[in-house]
């Protein structure tokens, strides 16, 4: 049975994009998960050549389960894809990500990426960033204090990230302050400059101009693809 989750339309429809002989950056999340998927069956039924480069910790261990081969960065250059989800994409295509945590190397991997590719489902196509979902900050919890008074000073409400009660560490040994814009975030370009100067401040969840191509699931098993002008 065509799969509806929109989450599932989305990730495995993008895994079709994939053509032998590429490196392909492997995102992380939910509906990336169902990239791997798709990616797997395509290297046993089709023996699709592939080498994919993880953007965390839980991705790496679900591809090597899946059979996907994998080269660390040291091993690449370029990658000719990545496919990767996004917590908020907005028309220009700037997005909000690091829900599962991992936008250090989401945005390492997608800056030497030459095809970008989103996946996501409707909900997540939205007009202004930031009004319904928390921008993550992460940074070095030395400078736990004078980053989040920055945040506070750039008009944001920055909340601890946590995880069983304690901090949430990601897979760089940093933690993460996710950020409430109560109007939401009219200018995610000068957001970024600024939140990526503050001293402490590893990463910031904005991505800017890295999208060029989204792949929207739909309820009932539609997909709608939008490639940037
Ligand atoms: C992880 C991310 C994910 O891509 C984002 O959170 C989307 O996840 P999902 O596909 O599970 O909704 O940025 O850091």
């Amino acid at each position: 049975m065509a799969p509806s989750n929109p989450k599932e339309v989305s990730g495995r429809h993008a895994a079709d994009l994939v053509q032998s002989g590429m490196t392909v950056g492997l995102g992380t999340g939910s509906t990336v998960f169902f990239t791997l998927q798709r990616l797997a069956e395509r290297i046993a039924e089709e023996s699709l050549q592939v080498r994919g480069v993880p953007t965390s910790v839980d991705t790496e261990r679900k591809a090597t389960e899946m059979g996907i081969p994998l080269a660390s960065l040291d091993e690449v250059e370029r990658l000719d894809l990545t496919i990767d989800g996004a917590d908020e994409i907005d028309g220009d295509f700037q997005m909000i990500k690091g829900g599962g945590g991992a936008l250090l190397r989401e945005k390492v991997v997608a800056s030497i990426t030459e095809k970008e590719v989103i996946v996501v489902g409707r909900d997540k196509v939205v007009d202004r960033l930031g009004l319904g979902f928390l921008l993550p900050v992460e940074f070095v919890p030395f400078s736990s204090p004078t980053v989040a008074a920055v945040l506070r000073g750039l008009g944001s409400e920055p909340i601890l990230r946590l995880s069983d009660g304690q901090p949430f560490v990601t897979d760089n040994g940093n933690h993460i302050f996710d950020c409430r814009f109560p109007e939401g975030i009219a200018d995610a370009r000068g957001l970024e400059r600024a939140i990526t100067h503050v001293p402490g401040v590893v990463e910031c969840g904005l991505f800017i101009d890295l999208a060029h191509v989204v792949v929207i699931g739909d309820e009932g098993g539609t997909v709608e693809v939008r490639e940037k002008a």
